[in-house]
């Protein structure tokens, strides 16, 4: 939904565990990340998924921003999580002006939310047959009372809210600025600390965009649990062993019992996925987010999924101003697909 015109944005991922904000100059098909920060998410301003205090996020927002040294007020930032319903319907075959309102109509059936309680926006998939009767869209309804948190955050931080749009979207946009429209569907996962982005795309069409609740924080539960530590320690122990060569067997087998529980809820939503939407088979998966710094997840779950598995890399079609120092990749490549789908929005389209 775009709120207001503007040339320049920021692109501004609320996440449950950090809070990244990307400013990027695009001219033609050159984009330059000029200003970059991350910094953490206050543990009293997310529960279960939702936005529960605005406050101290707001003043999170307001200090990524003086960490970036960003001047751009415009902000696009995305929603995810239980708030958000990402669906492909099919309507009947109509003009394409007269479509919303039919949309409206048919969205009821397909969304646990009242109509009343959310913004709808949708997208025409071009999986349409020229013959057929019907057409393909792919509908995004979010919580309208969480739509207004987000906006409350950033307008209260000092920035302008421009954009919302939906992470797992972003993350497509952020795919298809670097790596183009894949020709064969593709998954991209961007496993953060307590939700996997899943998606699926294919050429220029996203066809299928969910938020699973599981991410790298399941494994700092886990080592939590069964060490008998505190949440931060176990936190601590899990980030030691990404660094280490060798792992102590008890961690060891903490974090492959988690692999487990992690890889199910990958492969119930690939079988989901696979089974509504015949005809389609997946070539290949990318994985990126903090979570896929996981030791052995990445093995762990082409085992799992019987595919090939590469780590995106959302830098490939973007350069990075020498100021963010010269290690930026390796440091935070893993963390900003979403802030980067987000900043390489303009407004006009979302
Ligand atoms: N080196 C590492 N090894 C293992 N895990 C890591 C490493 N670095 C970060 N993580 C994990 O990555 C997760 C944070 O990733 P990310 O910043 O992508 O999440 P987020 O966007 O804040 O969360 P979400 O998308 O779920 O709202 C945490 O669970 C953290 O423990
Ligand atoms: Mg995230």
């Amino acid at each position: 939904m775009v709120l207001f015109k503007s040339k320049k944005i920021v692109g501004l991922d609320i996440g449950t565990s950090s809070i990244k904000l990307a400013e990027l100059y695009v001219s033609g098909r050159t984009a330059h990340l000029s200003h970059f920060a991350m910094v953490e998410t206050p543990k009293t301003g997310i529960a279960g998924g939702e936005i529960i205090d605005v406050l101290p996020i707001a003043e999170a927002v307001r200090f990524v921003c003086e960490e970036a040294k960003t001047k751009v007020k415009q902000t696009a930032t995305g929603l995810w999580g239980p708030s958000v319903i990402v669906k492909k319907i099919s309507i009947p075959k109509m003009d394409k002006k007269l479509a919303a309102e039919q949309i409206k109509w048919e969205a009821e059936q397909y969304i646990p939310f009242e109509i009343s309680d959310v913004n709808l926006d949708f997208h025409f998939l071009s999986t349409t047959n020229e013959d057929e009767d019907s057409m393909d869209i792919l509908l995004i309804a979010a919580r309208r009372d969480q739509i207004m948190k987000y906006i409350e955050i950033i307008e209260s931080s000092g920035q302008t809210c421009s954009i919302v749009d939906v992470n797992g979207i972003a993350l497509a946009n952020c795919f298809e600025y670097n790596l183009g429209k894949p020709k064969e569907p593709t998954v991209v996962l961007n496993i953060g600390a307590q939700y996997t982005n899943f998606i699926v795309i294919n050429g220029s069409d996203t066809l299928f965009c969910r938020d699973i609740s599981v991410g790298g924080d399941l494994y700092s539960s886990e080592i939590q649990k069964s060490m008998n530590m505190s949440y931060d320690e176990a936190e601590a122990l899990k980030l030691s062993a990404a660094y280490n060569t060798s792992m102590p067997e008890e961690l060891g087998q903490v974090i492959e019992s988690a692999h487990e529980t992690f890889c199910n809820e990958i492969q119930g939503s690939m079988e989901f996925f696979l089974n509504t939407t015949p005809g389609v088979n997946i070539s290949k998966v990318y994985v990126t987010g903090g979570g896929s710094r996981t030791p052995g997840i990445v093995e762990a779950l082409s085992q799992e999924l019987q595919l090939e598995i590469e780590v995106f890399n959302p830098l490939l079609n973007i350069k990075v101003s020498k100021s963010l120092g010269v290690d930026f990749k390796s440091q935070y490549g893993d963390f900003i697909s979403v802030a980067l789908g987000l900043g390489l929005r303009k407004a006009g389209d979302a």
